[in-house]
């Protein structure tokens, strides 16, 4: 396992539950000095007093601000951020609701947008740091259900892309994860079997491990994401026909 201890201080948001909260305590548990964002309060302290508490709701531009001034001046610079706060729920097809449209696109893509506004500026001035997000590999392609929440990870994955180089003359790096199906309160509410299901610590130990080795992109599990990327490269008829006949069992 690469050495995670290339980080003193680190900020995970979605740290209440699943895969943050096992990055969180990871990393913790590794000797990083480790704040911990999410809305629930009671959740964060119960990670334990070794990690910072930091309730927040990343929808809030100023409240994310807030949070970064308050951990920097406790902990001292975060040379990490790991954000992961997210939220899914399926759309029915004959019941589109465009509010769960934005709602979605508020927690998880401008969610991590407000939390990098708040602490690239201060990373970039130092000339050193990590940001990072847990977008999805369901941002590669367009899957039944996904209309509201695939489209915020591939904006995710986008951003990565855009701010990737110009950020990193900066001497910032930054970072994509981007995880299969994992076990986790988020994928419970799923009524179908999901392939490659990870355990959230599985999932938190490849994070952690893709981060150390400095990667742009983290993704796993590894047959998942061959299989999604090599339908990504389909022409869109075959790409469809196997949706159709895979997904939703028709055709
Ligand atoms: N599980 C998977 O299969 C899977 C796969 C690919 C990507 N992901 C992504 O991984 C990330 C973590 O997901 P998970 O599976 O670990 O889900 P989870 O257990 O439901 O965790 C989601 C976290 O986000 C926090 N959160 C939600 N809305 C928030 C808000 N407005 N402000 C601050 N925190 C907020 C939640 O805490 P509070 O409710 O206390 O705020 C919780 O800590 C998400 O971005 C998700 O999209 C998950």
């Amino acid at each position: 396992m690469a050495d995670p201890i290339v980080w003193k201080t680190a900020w995970i948001t979605g740290a209440s539950t699943g895969i943050g909260r096992e990055i969180a305590l990871q990393l913790a548990a590794r000797g990083v000095k480790v704040a911990v964002s999410a809305r629930s309060a009671e959740k964060l302290a119960a990670l334990g007093p070794g990690l910072m508490a930091v309730p927040l709701d990343v929808t809030d531009a100023s409240a994310c601000q807030a949070a970064v001034d308050k951990i920097e001046a406790q902990l001292g610079p975060i040379d990490l951020a790991v954000l992961g706060a997210g939220t899914y729920t399926p759309v029915a097809i004959d019941r589109l609701d465009p509010g769960q449209f934005s709602r979605m696109m508020d927690t998880n893509y401008m969610g991590v947008v407000n939390c990098i506004a708040a602490l690239a500026p201060r990373m970039m001035a130092r000339g050193q740091g990590h940001l990072s997000w847990i977008a999805s590999v369901a941002g590669y392609v367009g899957l039944p259900k996904a209309a509201a929440y695939g489209p915020t990870k591939a904006a995710l994955i986008n951003l990565g892309e855009c701010l990737y180089p110009e950020i990193k003359l900066k001497g910032v790096r930054v970072s994509v994860i981007n995880p299969g199906f994992v076990e986790t309160p988020l994928t419970a509410q799923n009524d179908f079997e999901m392939p490659f299901l990870m355990k959230a610590d599985e999932a938190a130990r490849r994070s952690i491990d893709g981060l150390a080795s400095g990667r742009f992109e983290i993704a796993y599990p590894r047959r998942f994401v061959a299989i999604l990327k090599t339908l990504r490269a389909l022409p869109y008829p075959l790409f469809f026909r196997i949706i159709a006949r895979s997904v939703l069992k028709a055709g």
